[in-house]
């Protein structure tokens, strides 16, 4: 996407890198990432970031700082390995030092930190020993460089994450070197609604496009989008049951998506689904043979509707998390997407006759555009559910009884969470593979245990892990054990991402 005024965010494979895109902006300026290893900068861009990533700058094969980001002359600031690669790049040295994983406070009175003392959220393993050029803002309180400027030049550099919503004013210390850009601050996602919809025309041309909607928020904006962008008679929307979805799930989505005026094929795949899924244990086996079934099920429908696959389009709600998960850019894999890494959607990836108008966008900013095209509540407000939907959720082979055990227990905590007004930002039920002993009637037994997780997030990329009232956990684990047969221990999820993520597979 072009605009006249730009951030540059340089990619080094941080898991965040997205989100300093999105902060920027928040803050009414368009951002865009590039690969450190492949740089392009014009008189448009009036400001660069270098992100986090997970190497060390004094690796054999670590990413470099190019020549061009010091030569476009413009402010920088670099957070995390962008600060130790600026140290580095400047005459500093950067060593293995006091590991920060997490809250650590600093201290400081530069202008660029809005408070003297604040609780930052650091990810490193390496610091500058020596800053080289560089002069010294900041310090964490066990005594690392937390934040340093060049005396000459608008470098700044921060050894924390301002990025994320667990850093005090990070914000703020973001829009302060905005300032420094002397940036206009007036883009909104109407912008990028605009020019979505432009890239969509000219992407689709005269072929057909064919939209999987499972329901949720990102795939209903996706399709939303593209219906504002090119004609409806060039659209077909398919929705398909793969039995792995929470109880009466597809007949509430056909209900929802009929009742705002969109017209949707469905098809009940559910058996086919789970007899695929037989003897499957592992988590990324199961995530790719799924995204490939969808794949399958979706080439079929093609042809039934009379389109050609290979010069058809297929639209999907992929978000930004799900590429940056997937490995995209250099970050570390966590794990595969089913609309993103299997063989059958790489395919399609590659082909390019792929439509993802989210796909740089957070599920909070996916919400916003559907306001910004009229979409109703009930739809944007539905929580996050994953597109391999319970069979993550199933811990270990899934098989057809689990899934019904699983739904009525999921639809129970839900029911309970609500009931209590509990705000989380999701919620649900896992089904583990073990059995323990119980007693229940006096009788000896031997059941399944069941874990209730529930988190607070904002985009799904960090997430706490909520505090709900013992009341509201005694009851879910009581009707549970009493109404659900099969299961006599209850367990609650008391971690965070990170170190873990929100579904369990
Ligand atoms: P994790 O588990 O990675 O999840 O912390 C972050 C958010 O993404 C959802 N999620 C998925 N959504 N396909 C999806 O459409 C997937 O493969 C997938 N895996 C996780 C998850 O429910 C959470 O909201």
């Amino acid at each position: 996407m072009t605009s006249p005024e730009r951030i540059v965010i340089i990619d080094y494979g941080s898991q965040y890198t997205q989100l300093v895109a999105r902060r920027i902006r928040e803050l009414g300026v368009y951002s865009e990432i590039q690969p450190w290893s492949r740089i392009s900068l014009d008189e448009t861009v009036k400001g660069v970031i270098l992100s986090g990533g997970p190497a060390s700058v004094y690796d054999i094969n670590a990413p470099t700082l190019d020549n061009k980001i010091l030569a476009h002359d413009v402010p920088i600031l670099g957070i995390c390995y962008g600060l130790q690669l600026l140290v580095q790049y400047f005459g500093g040295m950067v060593k293995p030092g006091k590991k920060e994983y997490g809250k650590q406070r600093i201290i400081s009175d530069h202008p660029l930190f809005p408070e003297k003392e604040l609780t930052v959220w650091m990810s490193h393993g390496d610091c500058a020993t020596a800053l080289g050029e560089f002069f010294s803002i900041a310090k964490s309180t066990d005594g690392v460089v937390a934040g340093i400027q060049h005396p000459i030049r608008p470098i700044y550099g921060l050894q924390f994450h301002p990025e994320v919503t667990h850093t005090e004013k990070g914000q703020q210390m973001l829009s302060f070197f905005l300032g420094l850009c002397k940036c206009q601050s007036n883009w909104s996602l109407q912008d990028y609604f605009q020019q979505m919809c432009a890239e969509i025309q000219k992407t689709v041309g005269a072929s057909n496009v064919l939209a999987l909607v499972s329901g949720g928020v990102d795939s209903t904006v996706a399709l939303a989008l593209c219906a504002k962008a090119i004609p409806q008679k060039k659209i077909f929307a398919l929705h398909i049951d793969n039995g792995l979805l929470r109880k009466n799930e597809s007949k509430g989505v056909m209900d929802a998506l009929q009742g705002v005026g969109i017209s949707v094929n469905f098809i009940d795949a559910s058996s086919h689904f789970l007899e695929k899924l037989k003897g499957i244990y592992n988590p990324e086996e199961k995530r790719k043979l799924i995204g490939d079934l969808f794949v399958d099920v979706m080439e079929q429908r093609m042809v039934y509707l009379g389109l050609d696959p290979s010069n058809s389009y297929l639209c999907q709600g992929t978000l930004y998390t799900d590429l940056i998960e997937s490995g995209k850019g250099g970050a570390d894999k966590i794990k595969s997407h089913h609309n993103v890494d299997t063989p059958r959607i790489k395919a399609w990836r590659e082909s390019r006759h792929l439509v993802e108008p989210n796909k740089e966008l957070f599920k909070d900013e996916v919400r916003t555009l559907g306001e910004l095209l009229g979409l109703p509540k009930h739809i944007l407000a539905r929580q996050p559910f994953p597109g391999p939907g319970l069979a993550v959720r199933i811990i270990g082979e899934v098989t057809e009884e689990k899934v019904k055990l699983l739904q009525n227990i999921d639809e129970l905590v839900v029911f309970e969470l609500d009931k209590a007004s509990v705000p989380y930002w999701q919620a649900f039920a896992v089904l583990l593979p073990i059995k323990t002993v119980g007693v229940k009637g006096d009788q000896h037994s031997y059941e399944h245990v069941v874990a209730v997780r529930a988190v607070d997030s904002i985009d799904g990329m960090t997430a706490d892990w909520m505090k709900i009232p013992y009341e509201t956990l005694e009851k879910i684990s009581n009707r549970i054990t009493n109404e659900i047969s099969g299961v006599n221990r209850v367990v609650y999820d008391i971690t965070s991402k990170p170190p873990a993520t929100i579904e369990w597979e």
